[in-house]
C-alpha cells in the first residue's frame, strides 16, 4: 500500500485544530454572553470602564442605548399639572412658602425639579448656596462623588467647603450613581444610605433585584440632615422611616435646621422623600412594583429592549410607564389627576392652617404679658404640623406615591397647626370658648 501523501496526513490534524479552535471560541462567547445582564445580550463589550469611572460618556460606548436614553433628558422641558421638568419658582408661584420658610434660604429660592442630567448646573446655579455651605451638599448631584467618597472618606468629603469640593467635580449624576462598573449591577453608592440601613439591621448585598431598582433611588430621594460640626450627611432612620419615627429621631436628638424668623419655633427643613412615603406600604409598594417600572420602563428598539434611562414624569409617557401592567391606561393617568388634585386641596388648606398659626405665635410672642410656657407649647407645635406639611410638600408626586398616606398625613399637620393657634391665643388670654349667656 502506497503511503498517504504529506498534506493528506495533515488533514486530519489541522481540522482538528479548526475544530478544537471553533470549540473553545463558541464556549467562550458563551461564557461571556451569559455573564451579561439578559437586555444587553448581544451589545458586546468594548472598553473597559474603570471602577467608579465618574465620566457617564465613557459608560456609553459600552451602552449605546442606556446612554442615548440618558441623554434625552436634557430635551425635558415640559411642566406637568403638578410635576415635570420646567424649573418655575415655587415661592413665586404660592406666596404661603415665603412666610412658611422665612429665615430659611428656601424661602428665596425653591425650584421644581428636573433630569438628572441638570443635577450639577442647578446646585451650582442655587441661592441656596453660599460660602459657608459645605461640600455635603455635592452628594446627591454629581457621578464624581462615589469615587471621591472612597479616596477621600465622608467626613473629609463632607466637611471640605462647597466651592473647593467644586474643584474635583464635573459630571452631573451619572452611571456611577447607581452600576458597578464591570458587572453593571445596581449597588448603593451612598455611605449614607449604606450607614441608615445598617443601623435598621439590614444589608442591601442580600436585596433582591426588583428591591434594588428601587433602592438604589434612596442614594438621593430621601429625608437626610448634615449631622455634627463637620456637616456629614446622616438618614434618619433608626427608628424607620416614616415621618412619626423621623420625627422621634430629631426629637432625641434635638435637632433643628433652622429657627423660623416669625414664629421663632426650632423647625425641620424635609428634603425629598420619595423612598419613604413610597415605601410606606403603598399600594404599588406592596404589589412589588418598583421606583425604576414607572420611571425607567422597558422601551424596544428593533430588536432591542432595555431600561429607558430618561427618568422624568411617567405622564409624560403613560402608556410606556403604566402600560406594562395596566390595560387601561387613560383610566390609571385619570385618576393620577384625581388623587394629586384632592392631595393639593388639602395641602392648601394645612399651609392656610400654618399661615394662621405663625401669625397667632408672632402675635402673642409681640404681647410682654404672654404666658410663656404656652407660647413655648405652640412652637413645638408649629413646628410639629409644618415637619408634616413639608414631607408631603417636598415630596415629589403631589401625593400619588403613596395617596393614603399623604392624606393621613396632612390631615394630622393641620390639626397640629390650629392647635398651635389656638395655644398661642390662649397665651394671651384668648382662645377660650365663651360660655352663652
Ligand atoms: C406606580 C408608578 C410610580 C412609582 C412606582 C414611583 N413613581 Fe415617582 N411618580 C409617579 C407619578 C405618576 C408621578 C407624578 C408626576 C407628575 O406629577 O408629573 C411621580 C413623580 C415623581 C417625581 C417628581 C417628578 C417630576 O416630574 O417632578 C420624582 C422625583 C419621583 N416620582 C421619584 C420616584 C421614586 C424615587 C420612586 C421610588 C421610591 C418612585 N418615584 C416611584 C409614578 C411612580
Ligand atoms: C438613577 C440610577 C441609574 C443611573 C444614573 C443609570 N442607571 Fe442604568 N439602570 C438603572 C436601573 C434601575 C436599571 C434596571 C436594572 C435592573 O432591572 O436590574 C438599569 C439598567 C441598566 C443596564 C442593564 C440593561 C437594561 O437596560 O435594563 C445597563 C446596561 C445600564 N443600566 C447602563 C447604564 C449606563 C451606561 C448609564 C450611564 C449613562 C446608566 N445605566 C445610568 C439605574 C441607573
Ligand atoms: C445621585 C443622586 C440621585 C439618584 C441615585 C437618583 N436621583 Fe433622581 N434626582 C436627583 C436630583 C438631585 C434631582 C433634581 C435635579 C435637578 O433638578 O437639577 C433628581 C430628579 C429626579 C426626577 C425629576 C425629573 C424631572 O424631569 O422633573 C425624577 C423623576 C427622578 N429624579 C427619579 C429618580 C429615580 C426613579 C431614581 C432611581 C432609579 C433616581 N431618581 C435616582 C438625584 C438622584
Ligand atoms: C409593574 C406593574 C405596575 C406599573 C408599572 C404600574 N402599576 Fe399601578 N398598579 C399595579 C398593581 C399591582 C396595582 C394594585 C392592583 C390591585 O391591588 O387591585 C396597581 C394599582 C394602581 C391604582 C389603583 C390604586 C388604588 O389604591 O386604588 C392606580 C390609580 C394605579 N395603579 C396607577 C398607575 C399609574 C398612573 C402608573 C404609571 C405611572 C402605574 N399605576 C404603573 C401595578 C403597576
Amino acid at each position: 500500500m502506497s503511503q498517504p501523501s504529506k498534506s493528506a496526513k495533515l488533514l486530519p490534524i489541522a481540522l482538528t485544530v479548526i475544530i478544537l479552535i471553533l470549540a473553545a471560541t463558541t464556549v467562550g462567547v458563551l461564557l461571556f454572553l451569559a455573564n451579561q445582564p439578559v437586555q444587553t445580550r448581544g451589545i458586546p463589550t468594548l472598553v473597559a470602564i474603570d471602577p467608579l469611572e465618574p465620566d457617564s460618556s465613557k459608560w456609553g460606548l459600552n451602552f449605546p442605548n442606556q446612554y442615548t436614553s440618558f441623554l434625552k433628558m436634557r430635551e425635558n422641558v415640559t411642566r406637568t399639572q403638578y410635576g415635570g421638568s420646567e424649573p418655575y419658582q415655587k415661592v413665586e408661584a404660592d406666596p404661603r412658602l415665603k412666610r412658611l420658610f422665612a429665615g430659611n434660604p428656601f424661602s428665596k429660592d425653591y425650584k421644581e425639579d428636573r433630569g438628572h442630567v441638570y443635577s450639577l448646573q442647578d446646585v451650582r446655579e442655587t441661592q441656596r448656596v453660599n460660602e459657608k455651605t459645605p461640600g455635603t451638599c455635592y452628594s446627591c448631584k454629581t457621578a464624581n462623588a462615589p469615587k471621591l467618597w472612597v479616596e477621600m472618606g465622608p467626613v473629609e468629603f463632607a466637611k471640605t467647603p462647597f466651592k473647593d469640593l467644586g474643584q474635583h467635580i464635573d459630571q452631573p449624576i451619572g452611571c456611577a450613581n447607581c452600576h458597578e462598573a464591570g458587572t453593571m449591577r445596581l449597588i448603593v453608592t451612598n455611605p449614607a444610605l449604606e450607614a441608615a440601613l445598617k443601623e435598621q439591621g439590614k444589608d442591601w448585598r442580600t436585596f433582591t433585584r426588583q428591591e434594588m431598582r428601587t433602592v438604589v433611588c434612596a442614594n438621593c430621594h430621601v429625608e437626610y440632615y448634615f449631622a455634627g460640626p463637620e456637616k456629614v450627611l446622616t438618614f434618619p432612620w433608626d427608628h424607620g422611616t416614616t415621618i412619626e419615627a423621623i420625627e422621634q429621631y430629631y426629637e432625641e436628638l434635638g435637632f433643628s435646621d433652622w429657627q423660623h424668623a416669625e414664629s421663632g419655633a426650632a423647625m425641620i427643613k424635609i428634603q425629598h422623600p420619595e423612598y419613604e412615603l413610597y415605601t410606606a406600604d403603598s399600594t404599588h409598594y406592596k404589589a412589588g412594583v418598583a421606583c425604576a417600572d414607572c420611571h425607567m420602563p422597558y422601551v424596544r428598539e428593533g430588536a432591542v429592549k432595555y431600561s429607558s434611562h430618561n427618568v422624568r414624569s411617567p405622564l409624560l409617557n403613560p402608556a410606556q410607564s403604566c402600560g406594562a401592567c395596566h390595560t387601561d391606561v387613560d383610566y390609571v393617568v385619570a385618576r393620577v389627576g384625581q388623587i394629586q388634585r384632592q392631595v393639593a386641596t388639602t395641602m392648601s388648606a394645612s399651609e392656610d392652617a400654618l399661615v394662621a398659626a405663625i401669625d397667632a405665635i408672632a402675635a402673642a410672642a409681640a404681647n410682654p404679658n404672654a404666658d410663656p410656657a404656652l407660647l413655648d407649647e405652640a412652637r413645638r407645635l408649629h413646628r410639629a404640623a409644618q415637619m408634616r406639611w413639608d414631607f408631603i410638600a417636598a415630596e415629589n408626586s403631589m401625593g400619588f406615591h403613596n395617596p393614603e398616606e399623604a392624606l393621613r398625613i396632612l390631615a394630622a399637620s393641620i390639626d397640629l397647626a390650629r392647635q398651635a393657634q389656638l395655644k398661642a391665643l390662649q397665651a394671651v388670654g384668648g382662645g377660650t370658648i365663651q360660655a352663652r349667656r
